[in-house]
């Protein structure tokens, strides 16, 4: 498999995402499902995180113990469905960084339309964390990686819950050095370029809108 692409393979995952796709799942069950796929689809893509050792007093003893080394990444979720991600992600990395960047979807052209945008100032020092559920075109994922590498960002890890092949490739190939982890790939897109199978519309589903 391409080194750029990292799909999570574990059961406690895909039994998640089963759920996820079943549509008669709630939105409140819907939310809580999103949140620990993705704090276990970011424990995989947050593996290579530096360290550095720093002396600690145990009840036992004194010691050298890691801790993640500064500084900490920012995490930019892409509105609406990517804020679950984003308050999943901030569980495990407190001291991140937010960014907001607001797309959606014309429902003609499928094109992605920007109505909202704020970063952390120091952000182009910073690994960015660029968290969507869905990863179906890319235009979405593409436009939010031009906004970030125009902002000084080089180092650029995408991390979703469903993609399929058609939207790996549009990031590969606009932005060829972003990794990508997703926590399923999926077959193709349709032709209202939906995922299939898929899971439906994830900011609707999370946010009860239909
Ligand atoms: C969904 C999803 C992604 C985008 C993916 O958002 O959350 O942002 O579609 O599709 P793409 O890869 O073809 O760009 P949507 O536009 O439905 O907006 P929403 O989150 O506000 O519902
Ligand atoms: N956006 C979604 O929410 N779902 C899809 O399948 C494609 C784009």
């Amino acid at each position: 498999m391409d080194s750029r692409l990292t799909v999570v393979d574990h059961p406690l995952v895909t039994h998640k995402i089963t759920m996820l796709r079943n549509e008669t799942t709630d939105s409140s069950l819907f939310r809580s499902l999103c949140q620990e796929v993705t704090l276990l689809t970011a424990y995989e893509a947050l593996r290579h995180l530096k360290t550095e050792e720093v002396s600690v007093k145990t009840p036992v003893t004194m010691t050298r113990a890691p801790i993640l080394a500064g500084p900490a990444p920012a995490i930019v979720g892409i509105l609406r469905a990517g804020l679950v991600m984003v308050e999943a992600i901030l569980t495990l990395i407190p001291n991140g960084r937010v960014g907001h960047l607001g797309l959606f979807r014309d429902p003609e052209t499928h094109k992605p339309v920007e109505y909202y945008k704020k970063l952390p100032a120091d952000i182009d020092q910073r690994e960015v964390l660029l968290v969507d559920p869905m990863l179906a075109t890319g235009g979405s994922a593409v436009h939010a990686l031009d906004v970030l590498t125009a902002a000084g960002c080089s180092n650029i890890h995408l991390l979703s819950i469903l993609g399929c092949p058609e939207g790996i490739e549009a990031v590969h190939q606009a932005h060829p050095s972003t990794q990508i982890t997703l926590a399923a790939l999926d077959e193709k897109l349709n032709e209202n370029a939906y995922i299939v199978p898929g899971l439906g519309d994830a900011g609707d589903r999370i946010y009860g809108t239909k």
